[in-house]
Order: C-alpha cells, then structure tokens, then sequence
C-alpha cells in the first residue's frame, strides 16, 4: 500500500477502482481504523465502519439511497457527510476524503 501527504491528509492507495464496481462495499483498516468504502452511482464514499451508538459493524447495513442503517439497532447515518439522522446513535460518524488517482482509489486520513 502506497501513500502521500497532502497538507495534512494522507492518502492511502486502496484498490483499482475498477475492481469497485457500482453497488459494492469494500472493507479494509487504515492505521487500525474500520473503513468501509461505498462504490455509489460513479461516486466512491467512505466512513468509519464502527458506528456511533455502540460499535456496530454499520458498513454491514442496509444502504436506503445514501443513508447506511446499523444492523445492529437501527441508526441511520449520512454517509456522505456523516451526519446522524435517527436513534439510537446522537453522535455523527467519520467520513474519509476519496480520490481517484491513476485508476486507484486513494483513501484520505
Ligand atoms: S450499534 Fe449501531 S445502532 Fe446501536
């Protein structure tokens, strides 16, 4: 895995983007991070696959357009930006930067 500093994000090379298709997920860490990645309609989305509420594994979720409901007790997230939408979770979760860079996703921390 290769990665580069811009400003303060450092950006991680994670898989050919074409290896993505549109509907997938793909689950990886970053600097001991749960991260999971949403190929969605021609746009990649990343957050924290640990939800707010009580660490859920929320990647594994139901997907309703761009809210990702935790299979664990139903909290619905943004994962564009990562706000809240519902209970039982209050707290917003992590969103990571994504680029596409010489046909590889590249995820920002
Ligand atoms: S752990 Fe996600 S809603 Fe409770």
């Amino acid at each position: 895995m290769s990665e580069e500093m811009i400003y303060d994000t450092k950006y991680f090379r994670i898989a050919k983007a074409a290896d993505v298709p549109n509907g997938e997920r793909l689950f990886f860490e970053l600097e001991g991070k749960p991260i999971v990645l949403f190929s969605l309609n021609g746009e990649y989305l990343a957050i924290e696959d640990q939800c707010t509420h009580d660490s859920g594994p929320v990647g594994e979720g139901e997907l309703d357009g761009e809210q990702i409901i935790c299979p664990r007790h139903g909290a619905r997230f943004d994962i564009r930006t990562g706000k809240v939408l519902s209970f039982p979770a209050v707290t917003d979760i992590k969103v990571y930067k994504v680029r596409v860079k010489d046909e590889y996703l590249e995820v920002g921390i």
